[in-house]
Parts: structure tokens; sequence; C-alpha cells
């Protein structure tokens, strides 16, 4: 076609279709068409061009979560002695590419310094630790953190409280001490109790609305349950089946009914590797229901996947013979659980 017509043609197609109904381009787009508030990635600054480009994409994520460099053992690794340098990376990241970041996470009991688990504080000076160290990191990041993980992980899977030297030591008082603290550090960032494998509804689930519970009667702000969302598609030795779309909705609803949002704050979904065609079209349904099940509850804001190719992806290390738990393959592809998510986003019920 020459210059001329391909404009004349244009000209013509701009006057019978003058705003050609645009759909969204990407998961983030289609959130915010929702009217919810994110789509994130965990992100690890690995040098790996490909993969930080995805990640940069504003249509698809307009969130991410750093993955390691704001956990105790990383920016507090001798008390009092704080490196900020690979956290102040991932801020400045943030605001060149204009990204919220769910920040990750204060009080937790892994990755945490043995000067903490193994210091034989007493109940006072445990505390005054937290104190300090919530201060210094919330307080220093306060402009950025749109979200915080304030407490990780406090429950045990029958719904009791894990034993920990917060625990130990402090009592279920560590919980809304940590939140007080934190709302003091960082007051504009929405914060959050995040756990796994609340997603069941059994009663680790309860067990989170007992901590929501908790730190409510203590007159503190919470705002928030994440859940982490490390789902299989499949039963595979360590976890499984996918939970159906009604009881993901019924344990959302039963946070929000306590008045706090709710997110799927580090999603894969992984299966026993290797990945056939079948089973990842199993794939991109169970992201379909998750998404679903997120949309269908109004104050499920956003959600998180953790990590953007199965490449880098936590799992097979971890539980050898499964993962591919992610949206992109180990060449950095989109996969059909892409499309799959995208779709459970954009379904109107
Ligand atoms: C990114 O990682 C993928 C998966 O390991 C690899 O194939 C690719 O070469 C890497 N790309 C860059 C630019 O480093
Ligand atoms: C602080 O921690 C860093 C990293 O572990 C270490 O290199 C440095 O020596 C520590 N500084 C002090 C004053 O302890
Ligand atoms: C530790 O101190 C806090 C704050 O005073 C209190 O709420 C908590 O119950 C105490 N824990 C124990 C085990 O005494
Ligand atoms: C929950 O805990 C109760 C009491 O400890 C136990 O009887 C019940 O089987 C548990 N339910 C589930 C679903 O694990």
């Amino acid at each position: 076609m020459h210059f001329t017509q391909l404009l004349t043609t244009l000209a013509l197609a701009g006057s019978a279709f003058a705003m050609p109904p645009k759909g969204p381009k990407g998961l983030a787009d289609a959130m915010k068409e929702r009217g919810r508030e994110f789509i994130g990635t965990a992100l690890t600054l690995r040098g790996n061009a490909t993969e930080e480009a995805i990640a940069r994409n504003p249509a698809d994520f307009n969130s991410f979560t750093p993955e390691n460099s704001m956990k105790w053992e990383s920016i507090e690794p001798g008390r009092n002695n704080f490196t900020f340098d690979d956290a102040d990376r991932y801020r400045d990241w943030a605001k060149k590419n204009k990204k919220e970041i769910h920040c990750h996470t204060l009080v937790w009991h892994s990755q945490l310094p043995t000067w903490v688990s193994q210091g034989g504080f007493d109940n006072a000076t445990l505390i005054s630790i937290m104190k300090n160290h919530i201060f210094k990191v919330a307080g220093r990041y306060k402009d950025v953190c749109t979200r915080w993980d304030v407490v990780n992980e406090a429950l045990n899977e029958d719904g009791t409280y894990r034993s920990s030297v917060f625990y130990n030591t402090i009592g279920e008082a560590f919980i809304p001490i940590a939140f007080r603290f934190a709302k003091q550090a960082s007051p504009k960032s929405e914060l959050f109790y995040n756990d796994y494998n609340l997603e069941y509804n059994g009663n680790k689930t309860l067990g989170a609305q007992r901590i929501v519970k908790l730190v409510q009667s203590y007159g503190v702000e919470i705002n928030g349950v994440g859940l982490q969302a490390h789902l299989a598609q499949e039963t595979t030795p360590t976890a499984g089946p996918l939970p159906d779309q009604k009881t993901l909705e019924t344990v959302l609803r039963g946070y929000t009914q306590l008045d706090v949002d709710v997110v799927y704050t580090e999603i894969d979904i992984r299966m026993n590797t290797p990945a056939t065609p079948e089973k990842l079209r199993a794939q991109a349904k169970a992201y379909e229901t998750v998404a679903k099940s997120c949309l269908a509850v109004k104050r499920c804001i956003g959600m998180t996947v953790w990590g953007i190719s199965d490449a880098f992806s936590w799992i097979p290390g971890v539980f050898p013979g499964e993962g591919a738990a992610l949206l992109w393959d180990e060449n950095l592809k989109k996969k059909p659980a892409y499309d799959g998510f995208l779709k459970g986003i954009k379904a109107r019920k």
C-alpha cells in the first residue's frame, strides 16, 4: 500500500471509529479497569534485561515486592547495623519506573539473623529491638511503601501460633505491638498480616482472622490480610489440589467482613514437572480461578505473582520435582497461564 493510500484508509477508518474501543493491554491495565489497585511481581534485580523489561512493563505490572532486600537478615545483619544499599536500589527502581512497592517484611521468624533469634533477650529488650528495626526500616521507606507485610507467617498449619523468638518471648502481643510501631513509622502505608496456606478455609484461615481481631482489640490499625497463594494446580507431594473458586471467595470474605482489605501476595501455581501442554492448560484455568475469586470480592485490591519466569522460581530448589509455576516459562516466553490470569481478571462473572 502506498503511503497516501494508507493515510486515506486511516482517515476513513478514523471517521467511522473515532475512538476504537480498546481492550486493556495487560494484567495491570485490566485490573485497574476493574476498579482495583494493582498487579505486582516479586522482584530480584539480577541483571537479566529480559526479565527486568517484563517486570517494568506498566501494562502488566504497577507494583512489585522486593524478594529479599528488605528482610531482617539483609537490612539489619548486626544489632543496629543497617545495610540499606540493596533495598535503596529497589526504592530507586520503583521511583524510576513509577511502581508501587509492596514492602516485605518487618517481623518474620525466618531469614532472621541469629543475633535476634538466639540473642536471649528479655521481653522489654526484644520489644525495643523490634521497635528500632521497624522505625529505621519502615521510617526510611515511608514515602515509597504503599503496603507493608508487617508480620509474616506467625501461624502453624493448625492455626495456633508458631514458635518463634518473638512469640516465645513477647507472646501474641508481639503482633499488635509490631503493627503499632509500623503505623507510627509509616503512617501512609497499608499494613498487612501475610501468610501461606490461608486459602483452604481451614484452621489456619481462622487463625489469621483471630490475628486481625487481636490487632483491632488493641486499638491498633491493620489494613489487610495477604494470602500468599503458593498453590498447586494438581496434587503434588507438597500441596494441592487447588481450592475451588467458591472456597477462595469464602476465605477472602472471611477477612473482608472484619473490615480489612485482602491481597494475593505471592501467587505461584505449581505442578509436578515436567510441564506438558495439558498441564499448562490446567494451570491457565487455575490462574483464571484465582483471579476470578479476587475480582468477586470487592476489597480484594490486588494480586502479586511471585516472580516473572520459571527459570528463577524458588520452587524447584525447595520442592524438587515441582515447579513451572509462573506466567513466563524458563525461556521467558509467555505461558497459557498468562492468558488464563488475564481472562480471570477481565471476566465479569
Ligand atoms: C535471562 O534469563 C534467561 C533464563 O535463564 C536466559 O535464557 C537469558 O539468556 C537471560 N537473558 C539475559 C539478557 O541475561
Ligand atoms: C555491619 O554489617 C556489615 C555486613 O554484615 C559488616 O560488614 C560490618 O562490619 C558491620 N558493621 C559494624 C559496625 O558492625
Ligand atoms: C511483654 O511486654 C508486652 C508489653 O508490655 C506485654 O504486652 C506482653 O504481654 C509481655 N509478654 C510477656 C510474656 O510477659
Ligand atoms: C481444626 O482444629 C480442630 C481442633 O483442633 C480439629 O478438630 C479439626 O479437625 C481441625 N480442622 C481442620 C480442617 O483441620
